[in-house]
């Protein structure tokens, strides 16, 4: 018997809606393979920031650093501005715990129409998106508040070890998979970061000569992403550029409902934390609409970084034969399906307890 400790988030609006149908799949799978879950729930989100003016506690990091693993749902509510609610708890995760991975697999499932093209056979690839560096920075400021000159200045961040680290795990990765990297720059409009990357790039395809690699702007790339998805093997790219990417490719996929995220601290120093690429949905919050799908492959993510591949495999084998063989979606994906009524099918759809 393997026993792990999770810290569950389930944040704010759908998060708390999608969270229990990952938590009820974890428990099913984990039980035919040997596996428990203890569960600490936190109450992190907009409702506690609005009662008690913190997102978390003072010591929520500490609170949460021996867990294995941690699984959110999502964080943001309208009445408390995003930049406060996001870097009063998501971002301050990733940063302190070192998750400086931020892992979006997207693959279209069969059954599935996609907005798009249809179908779209063969489209399964992973976004790595550099997750505690780049675009996303506190360095700057805003300037000459309420006269005409006012300003605000933002700093991009990019080190080499930064830079080299999510590379050299973007190439490793794609050695596994069908040894391809797309690496997603915009070099000839950012004129310093951007040609650094791509150096960088250069360096780290030597260091991999397994992997074949191609370098595209970012503007090409996502009307690649939309019209040619099935060429794309691992897509690296920037904190900004990864998490664009992963909405617009979930959306080709079908609905960005379905999309799951692994932020990774690869030392294994922190725990690593799982949870859908979408948001809060404040539009169906409270429906019971939302499609719980991305948080399910969350946690098959979960389950395979804990050491089980065997029951991740089992849960996105579960999913996958719901969409295909049987009508049962939710409305995002067409269907007219509840969260409940599509969990009770991936549950149903699982196989059944070892006696
Ligand atoms: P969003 O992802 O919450 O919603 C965008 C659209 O997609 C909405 O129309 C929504 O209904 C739909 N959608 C999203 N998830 C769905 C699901 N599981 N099933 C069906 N439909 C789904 O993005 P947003 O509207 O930009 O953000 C809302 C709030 O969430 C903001 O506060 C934002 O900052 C926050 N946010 C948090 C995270 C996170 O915690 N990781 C991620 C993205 C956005
Ligand atoms: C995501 C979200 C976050 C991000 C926001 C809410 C800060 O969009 O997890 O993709 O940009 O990282
Ligand atoms: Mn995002």
């Amino acid at each position: 018997m393997t026993d792990h400790r999770i810290a569950l988030i389930p944040g704010d609006g759908i998060g708390a809606e999608v969270l229990p149908p990952a938590v009820a799949v974890l428990d099913r799978v984990g039980a035919r393979h040997g596996v428990t879950f203890r569960y600490d729930e936190f109450d992190w989100s907009c409702t506690r920031y609005l009662a008690e003016g913190a997102m978390m506690p003072a010591d929520g990091l500490d609170r949460i650093r021996h867990h294995d693993a941690i699984l959110l749902g999502a964080v943001g509510w309208p009445g408390v501005p995003d930049h406060v609610s996001l870097w009063g708890l998501l971002i301050p995760i990733r940063r302190q715990f070192r998750q400086y991975v931020n892992l979006r697999p997207i693959r279209v499932f069969e059954g599935v129409p996609t907005p798009v093209l249809g179908a779209v056979p063969g489209m399964d690839f992973v976004v790595v998106r550099e997750n505690v560096e780049g675009e996303y920075s506190e360095v700057g400021g805003r300037f000459n508040r309420g006269f005409p000159d006012e300003m605000a200045v933002q700093e991009a961040i990019f080190t080499r070890p930064g830079v080299t680290r999510i590379l050299d795990y973007a190439f490793d990765l794609a050695a596994t998979r069908r040894g391809h990297v797309t690496s997603a720059t915009k070099s000839n409009g950012i004129v310093h970061t951007m040609p650094f990357w791509d150096e960088l790039v250069v360096e780290a395809g030597a260091r991999h000569p397994n992997v074949e690699w191609r370098q595209e702007h970012i503007d090409a790339l996502v009307a690649k992403v939309v019209l040619d998805p099935s060429r794309f093997d691992v897509i690296v790219g920037s904190n900004l550029f990864g998490d664009i990417l992963s909405d617009l490719a979930a959306a080709v996929a079908g609905s960005i409902g379905i999309a799951p995220a692994g932020n990774i601290d690869p030392s294994g120093e922190f725990p690593s934390m799982f949870e859908p690429v979408h948001g809060s949905a404040p539009d169906i919050a409270g429906q019971g609409v939302a499609n719980p799908l991305g948080a399910i492959w969350s946690a098959s993510m979960m389950l395979d970084h804990l050491g089980h591949p065997e029951a991740g495999a089992e849960v996105l084998a579960a999913v996958t034969a719901v969409l295909a063989n049987s009508p049962v979606r939710t409305r995002d994906l067409g269907g007219t399906a509840s969260t409940d009524e599509f969990t009770t099918a991936v549950l149903d759809t699982l196989p059944p307890p070892r006696t």
